[in-house]
């Protein structure tokens, strides 16, 4: 029999991660190694099952999966359709729960209402556009900022955030709501379209167990 290949998983950094690591302990996929919060290490590997697994920026997930760097990926909802990168998305993990919305002073519900235009500060200006310009049809100005977006509105650089609302307690303490919600979001599973098929056993024997502790 020829030597089985490793199965690479690529990782977006932070919290998901830990939560990914959680659960593939739970169907017996396991790396010690990664667990060690010190190490400077970026790739880990677990030589009895054959597989390795790295950790990069969460907008760095879907490149490393379309390019066949990694065969599988964990990554927020939010990231697949902001990179809209060509991998198949197989599975809802269930955590990481969240909402994609438009938000701003509750002054600025209006200007969502009679296709203004508008100016919309974004980490997602893909997400931003394709909500603004497809769903809504309104035309937009859209500035792309890089954290802290809820300071947009404040300090009058725009009318209106498209951003990430977990518990909602940002948008609070800074005066603003949410006035719509664009999409619901959590972390979700990728694969590479080639591995998809040239390893459908072993990733769909994965994705099979992982569906029945979800
Ligand atoms: C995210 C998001 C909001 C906040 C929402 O920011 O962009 O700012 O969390 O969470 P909440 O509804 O529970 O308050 P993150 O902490 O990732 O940092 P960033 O603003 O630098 O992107």
């Amino acid at each position: 029999m020829s030597e089985q290949r490793y199965i690479t998983f690529a990782l977006g950094k932070g919290r998901l991660a830990e939560k990914t690591l959680e659960l593939l302990e739970g169907i017996g996929i396991t790396c010690e190694e990664m667990k060690d919060k010190k190490t400077r290490k970026l790739i880990f590997v677990n030589e009895e099952l054959k597989l390795k697994f790295f950790l990069s920026k969460g907008p760095d997930v879907p490149t490393y999966v379309e390019y066949g760097a990694a065969d599988i990926g964990v990554v927020g909802k939010d990231t697949i359709l902001e990179e809209n990168r060509r991998v198949y998305e197989v599975l809802d993990l269930g955590y990481g729960k969240c909402r994609m919305c438009v938000c701003g002073p509750a002054s600025a519900r209006e200007l969502l209402q009679h296709h203004e235009m508008i100016r919309v500060a974004s980490k997602y200006p893909n997400i931003a556009k394709d909500y603004f310009y497809n769903k809504k049809h309104q035309t937009v100005d859209i500035i792309k900022l890089n954290g802290s977006v809820e300071l947009g509105p404040i300090v009058g650089l725009s009318d209106v955030i498209v951003d990430i609302v977990e518990t909602g307690s940002t948008l609070k303490e800074n005066g603003l709501e949410v006035l719509e919600e664009v999409c619901p979001l959590s972390a979700r599973m990728i694969v590479n379209q080639v591995s998809m098929q040239m390893e459908q056993e072993r990733i769909k024997n994965i994705i099979n167990r992982l569906k029945e502790v979800i």
